[in-house]
């Protein structure tokens, strides 16, 4: 069916979010809703949730929990609640959220413009945590998002069957499932041909890209990818370091358009942490591959992602993970508190830590990473990077209105995914600009164009 009206969709969590937010996005447009910003103007709310930590899941509850009073004077207001607490409650969502319409389980965006049709004919609650295969496949193209952005995601497989002892993913996610490499090829030739330069292979371990289907590996998907005309730079994530392999790290050396960055996941410096965590590797084992990697690509930037406080975590297996920092000293980490889901094993497992500590951990964790993430950035002053250019810089800085008039201060990435902000004339967005880098900042880069600017 054909409504009007407006539709907001707000997006809690990762990346795999953000892409299946364009999707119901557009599913919404095709279904006759505008997309709006303004949450007041909206006849249909969307909030794609996250339930990897309690924050996540209690940012949702309380974004959908304000609609009741809003939907008493707007009835005709639809609520959504999508995704993977979605995914975890199924009805229970409305013991929380009675006013709530729709549960958007993660395998059932497909099926979101019928459970709208059935809303609509005035169904009360619609549940939908039903599995099915491959989701992408079945709804909307993004090619033909409205948003003129440079860098996309592109999700290569959905699930995830590693169970870490922490994580809900495999629970909310289902089974691994590996998209069609042809149908991946088309889209990004699509994304292409509409102007984006970049894009970001998606997947919870893509190193076991096409393993189960028998489908061709991910350094051979690279390749694929690499020879696609339009297309600047790829990157992906994430790579679970005990499925890194030589063919991977020989296609980041030899492929020109994969980025020279690697994020790879540690999770903890603690031997007996990893194993608690069920994570298949070794600290040495993961010094290891991080050995190889820097054989083969000298100058690649790392970052990774590490958890603190996981149950029966010991000072000492803390102090493991803060060495460990400083043996590999990454670009830059994602770090968390570990948070208690009951859906993982984890969440029985004995000598759960205090908050308070987990905290303290987070924080000294922080703090020594800042050092190693301005020590990094600081190495960087003098050299010239070539930075994909994203648009305008938010930041002013000082002294800059003195370096020219008609300069626009722009900003964009490196290749090792560093923020650069630079002035320029010229620059537009999708502009590939070598910049030299004049100062280091822990989160940003400041420099000026020098010689050849290739443009778009
Ligand atoms: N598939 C990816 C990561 C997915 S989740 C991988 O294996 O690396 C992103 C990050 O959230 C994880 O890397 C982990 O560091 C963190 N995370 C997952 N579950 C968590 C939990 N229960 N508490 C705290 N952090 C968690
Ligand atoms: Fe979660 Fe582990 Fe799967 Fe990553 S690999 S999504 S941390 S279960
Ligand atoms: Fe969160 Fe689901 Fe992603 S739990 S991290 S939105 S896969």
């Amino acid at each position: 069916m054909k409504y009007s009206g407006y539709a907001y969709v707000y997006t809690i969590g990762c990346q795999m979010n953000v892409y299946d937010s364009e999707k119901l996005a557009l599913i919404l447009s095709s279904y006759g809703f505008e997309k709006t910003d303004d949450l007041d103007k909206a006849d249909i709310v969307v909030c794609n949730t996250c339930s990897i930590r309690h924050k996540a899941e209690e940012k949702a509850f309380s974004f959908l929990g304000r609609f009741a009073k809003i939907k008493k004077k707007k009835p005709h207001l639809i609520t959504v609640m999508a995704g993977c607490v979605a995914q975890q409650e199924g009805k229970k969502a409305f013991e929380r959220i009675p006013h709530l319409d729709i549960v958007l389980g993660t395998q059932a965006f497909s099926r979101f413009g019928k459970h709208i049709d059935a809303v609509k004919s005035g169904k009360l609650r619609v549940v939908d945590i039903e599995d099915s295969s491959m989701i992408y496949e079945a709804m909307p193209d993004s090619t033909c998002f409205d948003e003129n952005k440079i860098s996309r995601f592109v999700t290569i497989m959905q699930g995830c069957e590693n169970f870490c002892t922490y994580c809900v993913v495999p629970y909310v996610r289902g089974r691994e499932r590996s998209r069609d490499p042809e149908k991946i090829v088309e889209e990004i030739t699509l994304l292409a041909e509409s102007g984006v330069r970049e894009v970001t292979l998606l997947g919870q371990n893509v190193n076991s890209y096409g393993q189960k289907e028998g489908r061709i590996s991910f350094p051979q998907l690279l390749a694929r990818i690499n020879e696609i005309k339009g297309i600047h730079r790829i990157r992906f994530a994430t790579s679970h370091p005990k499925d890194l392999s030589m063919d991977l790290i020989y296609a980041i050396r030899d492929l020109d358009k994969v980025c020279n960055h690697l994020h790879l996941p540690v999770q903890s410096g603690s031997n007996q942490v990893l194993k608690k965590m069920n994570r298949g590797y070794t600290r040495e084992k993961y010094i290891n591959r991080i050995y190889d990697l820097k054989k083969q690509c000298p100058d690649i930037a790392l970052s990774t992602d590490m958890i603190v406080g996981f149950p029966s975590e010991s000072k000492n297996d803390f102090y493991d993970t803060m060495n460990l920092l400083r043996e590999i000293e990454f670009d830059s980490i994602f770090a968390f508190a570990y948070s208690n889901r009951s859906s993982a094993p984890a969440a029985k497992f004995p000598n759960q830590i205090d908050e308070k500590e987990k905290l303290d951990r987070l924080n000294q964790l922080l703090a020594l990473q800042e050092q190693f993430t301005e020590k990094k950035n600081k190495d960087l002053v003098g050299k010239v990077l070539e930075v994909l250019v994203e648009g305008k810089s938010g930041k002013k800085r000082d002294g800059f209105e003195q370096i020219g008039k008609n300069l626009e201060q722009m900003t964009g990435r490196s290749e090792s995914n560093k923020i650069v902000h630079f002035p320029s004339e010229h620059a537009k967005i999708g502009d590939r600009i070598n910049i030299r880098i004049k100062d280091a900042y822990p989160h940003s880069l400041w420099g000026h164009p020098v010689g050849d600017c290739e443009y778009r």
